[in-house]
C-alpha cells in the first residue's frame, strides 16, 4: 500500500489530498495476500483480471473447496495434492532436509535422484507433516470483547490467551480436528483455524541436484531461471483414511479435493493465482522499524554471513563427505543472505525509507483531522524514541546470534548447559537423572550425522574475530582474557576448544551420558565449548536480553495501536503474512529491473543445456538429460521444439510460499511456485508491482521430467491432465 505516496513529491498536507491519492491508486498493481475467506470482496477485481471459477470453488466449509488440496508442507513450506491417491507436488528445497536425513554416500539422492517405480518403493520419512486447513473463521469479537485497547498488554494478553484456551478447546470438540488461534494485523483481529496434520508421508520422486537445484546459489533469487525445483511425495492414512502414526499397513490419503494439471500453458498477460502460506511480512511498520532492518540487521547478517559461506565452502569443495554433510545447512543460510542483499538494494533504488516517510505525514495529517479518530498519543514519535535507543543493542544481539552462536559447537553447548541444570538440580534420584540427561540427548544423533569438527573449527577462527574486532569492549570478560592469553591468536584458541570439548568427541559424550553422575557437572563446567555458550549467555542477559524485551513491549503497544488507525484510515487492507493460508493473484509477466531489456517471461530446456558446465558443481546437466536434449525426446511436453522450464508472474509471495500451487483463472494447476526476483525481495517490506515477480516452475517441465528422466510415467497415469 505504501507505493501509493511514492509519487506524490511534496507533502501531503490535508487529509482531502491524502484520501483523493489513496483512492487514486487502489487499482495499481496486485499487492495483497488475502485470507480465503475474506476473498469474495476481491470477486469482481479477480473476474476482471480473468478467474474464471466461483470464489466459492476456491474456498469453501463444506468440505469441496481447493482450501482442502493445499497443504502446510513441513514447518514452512506449501504443498499441493495433485491426485486422489494423496500425491504430493512441493519443490526440490522443500524436500531438501528429508532427503538430506534418508541419503548416505552409498545412497547418494543428491547426485542421482530418487523415483519410486510403484507404491511399495516409496521411502517413510520420519518427522515429516502434512497439514490441511479445513476452515477459518473470524473469531475477533469472541477473543476482544470487553478487552480494553489501552490496558497494559501483559494484562491484555493474559485475558486474551485464557480466551484463545477455551474457545480452542470447544472447536476442537465440535469439529473434530484441531484448531489453534493466531492474531492477525498485530492483534487487532483473530482467527481460528481448523486443521488436520499427516505424519505418515512418504518421498515419491526427486530429481538429482543437476535438475532440482540447478544454478544452485549462484541463480537462486534470480530470473532467468532454469531449475527444475519440484519434489514429489504421499500422504498415507489409517484404514479409516484418517491421520496414523507410520505404519506398512497405512494406505495412500484418498481425497476429492486434488488439481487438475492444465499442461496447455499460458501467455503473457494471463491471470493467475498462488494458493499456499506466506511466511512473514511487515508492511505496515514504521519508518524506524524499516531503518533498522535497512542499515542494522541486514547489513550485519549479510556480512557475518558472507564469512560463514566462504569458509564453509572451502572445506565442502575439499570434500564430498563435508559437502553431503554441509549442503543443507549451507543452502539455508546462503538463501537469507542473498535475499537480504536484494532487499536492502530495493528498499535503496526505490526510496523506500523516504516514501515511509511520506505516508507516515500523510498519516499524521489523517490523524489529526478525522472526526472519528481519536487517540490523544503521537504513536509515532512514542515508537521513534524507543527505537533510537535501542540501536547498539540491536547491533550486539545481531552479532551474537549470527556471529558467535553462529559456531555450531557454542550452539550446541546449548545442550550441555541444559545437562548441567538437570545433573545439578537438587533431590533428583539417579534413575530421573539418568533419564532426563538421556532425553535432552536425543538430538545428539543429527547434530554429529551433520557436522565436521574441522570444518566448525575453521569457521571459529573467523567469525571470533570478527564479533571481537566489532563489539570491541563490549564482549564477555572470559573472550578477553581467553584471547590475550593466547595472545591474540584465533588459531591457537580455536585449536584448544575442539581438541578438549566433549562436543566434538562423540564416544566420550556417550559415555558421559550413559553412565552419569553428579560428578560430571564438573567435566561440564570444564568443558571449553560450555564456558564460551555461558560466558555469552550471561553477558546477554544483563546487557542485550532485558533492553529489547522493554522495546519489543514497548513496540508491542504502539504497533498494534498504529496498524489499528492504518486500518480505520484504509479499509480493506490485507493482514501481513503469518504462516496462515492466504491467496494473491497478479499476470504472467515479464521484468526490466535494470534497463531497456526485458526478461522474457518464460525460460526453456535449451537455454539450461547452454549453461551446462561440467567443471562448476552448480551448474552439471545430468547426462540423461543432455541425452534427452539432443535427440529432443520431449514427447508430449514439447513446446515450439523444447521444454519450458521457469515462468515469473506479478503475484505477491513471500518465504513459505515454495511449493505454492500456481493457479490459471479455472483455478488448474499451471506451475508450482518456488522463488522471486532479486530485485522484488523488498516486497516483504514494501510491494511494488513494477520491481517484484514470482518465479514458478512449468508444470510441464515437471511431467517431462518424471515421465522422460525419472522414467516414473507410472505416476502421471493418476493426475488428471488437461491441455494435452
Ligand atoms: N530462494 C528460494 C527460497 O527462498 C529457494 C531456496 C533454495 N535454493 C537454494 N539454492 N538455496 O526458498
Ligand atoms: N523460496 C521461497 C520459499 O521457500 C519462496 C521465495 C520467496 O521468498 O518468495 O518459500
Amino acid at each position: 500500500m505504501f507505493q501509493k505516496f511514492g509519487i506524490a513529491n511534496s507533502i501531503l498536507k490535508t487529509v482531502a489530498i491524502y484520501l483523493l491519492v489513496s483512492n487514486a491508486l487502489t487499482s495499481f498493481g496486485k499487492e495483497g495476500m488475502w485470507l480465503p475467506p475474506t476473498l469474495k470482496n476481491r470477486e469482481t477485481d479477480m473476474k476482471e483480471m480473468g478467474l474464471e471459477i466461483p470464489i466459492e470453488k476456491i474456498y469453501n466449509e463444506n468440505g469441496t473447496g481447493l482450501n482442502n488440496a493445499v497443504v502446510l508442507f513441513g514447518k514452512g513450506c506449501t504443498g499441493e495434492m495433485i491426485s486422489s491417491k494423496g500425491l504430493l507436488l512441493t519443490n526440490h528445497h522443500c524436500g531438501y532436509g528429508t532427503v538430506q536425513g534418508l541419503s548416505s554416500k552409498e545412497k547418494d539422492y543428491f547426485a542421482n535422484g530418487f523415483w519410486a517405480m510403484n507404491p511399495s518403493e516409496e521411502l517413510p520419512c520420519p518427522g515429516l507433516t502434512v497439514t490441511f486447513i479445513r476452515k477459518m473463521e473470524n473469531v475477533t469479537d469472541l477473543i476482544l470483547v470487553g478487552v480494553p485497547d489501552t490496558i497494559p498488554d501483559k494484562q491484555r494478553d493474559d485475558i486474551i490467551n485464557a480466551k484463545i484456551k477455551g474457545l480452542e478447546k470447544g472447536y476442537r470438540y465440535t469439529t473434530k480436528y484441531d484448531a489453534t488461534i493466531k492474531p492477525f494485523f498485530n492483534g487487532n483481529q483473530y482467527w481460528v483455524i481448523i486443521t488436520e496434520t499427516f505424519n505418515d508421508v512418504r518421498l515419491v520422486g526427486f530429481p538429482p541436484n543437476g535438475i532440482g537445484q540447478f544454478g544452485g546459489d549462484t541463480d537462486n533469487w534470480m530470473f532467468p531461471r532454469h531449475t527444475g525445483d519440484f519434489s514429489l511425495f504421499r500422504v498415507y492414512a489409517g484404514t479409516d483414511n484418517k491421520p496414523a502414526d507410520y505404519s506398512p499397513n497405512n494406505q495412500p490419503y484418498q481425497t476429492q479435493n486434488f488439481f487438475t494439471i492444465n499442461a496447455g500453458g499460458y501467455k503473457e498477460g494471463d491471470f493467475t493465482m498462488v494458493y499456499g502460506f506466506p511466511g512473514t511480512t511487515k508492511e505496515y511498520i514504521s519508518s524506524y522499524q524499516l531503518d533498522q532492518i535497512y542499515k542494522i540487521a541486514d547489513p550485519i547478517a549479510i556480512s557475518l554471513r558472507t564469512k560463514k559461506l566462504n569458509s564453509w565452502t572451502k572445506d565442502m569443495d575439499a570434500s564430498r563427505e563435508v559437502f553431503l554433510k554441509y549442503t543443507s545447512k549451507r543452502a539455508g543460510v546462503a538463501n537469507a543472505w542473498k535475499k537480504w542483499q536484494g532487499e536492502v538494494r530495493g528498499l535503496r533504488i526505490n526510496n523506500v525509507p523516504t516514501r515511509k516517510a511520506q505516508y507516515e505525514q500523510g498519516f499524521q495529517a489523517w490523524a489529526s483531522s478525522d472526526q472519528t479518530y481519536s487517540f490523544d498519543e503521537d504513536i509515532l514519535s512514542n515508537i521513534l524514541v524507543k527505537s533510537l535507543r535501542v540501536n547498539d543493542v540491536l547491533k550486539s544481539e545481531l552479532y551474537i546470534n549470527e556471529g558467535v552462536m553462529g559456531i555450531e559447537l557454542i550452539a550446541q553447548a546449548a545442550m550441555l548447559d541444559k545437562m548441567l541444570h538437570v545433573i545439578e538440580a537438587p533431590g533428583l534420584t539417579e534413575a530421573k537423572r539418568s533419564d532426563s540427561v538421556k532425553k535432552l540427548a536425543k538430538s545428539l544423533d543429527g547434530y554429529f550425522k551433520n557436522y565436521d569438527v574441522s570444518t566448525d573449527e575453521h569457521l571459529f577462527a573467523v567469525l571470533m574475530p570478527a564479533y571481537i574486532d566489532e563489539m570491541k569492549a563490549n564482549i564477555p570478560a572470559y573472550y578477553k582474557q581467553t584471547l590475550a592469553a593466547y595472545g591474540n591468536d584465533y588459531k591457537a584458541w580455536a585449536g584448544d576448544v575442539y581438541d578438549r570439548s566433549l562436543l566434538t568427541d562423540k564416544n566420550a559424550l556417550q559415555e558421559l551420558i550413559n553412565e552419569v553422575t553428579i560428578d560430571d557437572a564438573a567435566s561440564i563446567r570444564n568443558d571449553d565449548a560450555w564456558k564460551l555458550y555461558h560466558a555469552i549467555q550471561e553477558y546477554r542477559k544483563t546487557n542485550v536480553t532485558p533492553f529489547i524485551a522493554e522495546y519489543n513491549k514497548h513496540l508491542n503497544y504502539y504497533n498494534r495501536l498504529y496498524m489499528k488507525a492504518q486500518m480505520k484510515a484504509h479499509p480493506n487492507l490485507y493482514p501481513d503474512a503469518n504462516l496462515t493460508l492466504r491467496l494473491t493473484y497478479g499476470k504472467v509477466k515479464g521484468i526490466d529491473p535494470e534497463g531497456p531489456e526485458a526478461y522474457a517471461f518464460q525460460t526453456n530446456l535449451d537455454e539450461a543445456i547452454a549453461k551446462d558446465n561440467p567443471e562448476a558443481e552448480e551448474f552439471k546437466v545430468p547426462q540423461k538429460l543432455k541425452e534427452l536434449h539432443k535427440t529432443k525426446d520431449y514427447g508430449r511436453w514439447a513446446v515450439n521444439g523444447t521444454v519450458p522450464i521457469a515462468f515469473i508472474a506479478d503475484n505477491h509471495t513471500s518465504g513459505g510460499n515454495s511449493g505454492s500451487p500456481v493457479l490459471n483463472g479455472k483455478g488448474e494447476l499451471v506451475g508450482t511456485n518456488f522463488d522471486r526476483i532479486w530485485e522484488g525481495t523488498m516486497s516483504d517490506l514494501y510491494f511494488d508491482p513494477n520491481l517484484c515477480r514470482n518465479i514458478s516452475l512449468d508444470v510441464r517441465y515437471t511431467l517431462f521430467i518424471i515421465e522422460k528422466f525419472g522414467n516414473a510415467g507410472w505416476l502421471l497415469d493418476e493426475m488428471k491432465i488437461v491441455g494435452k
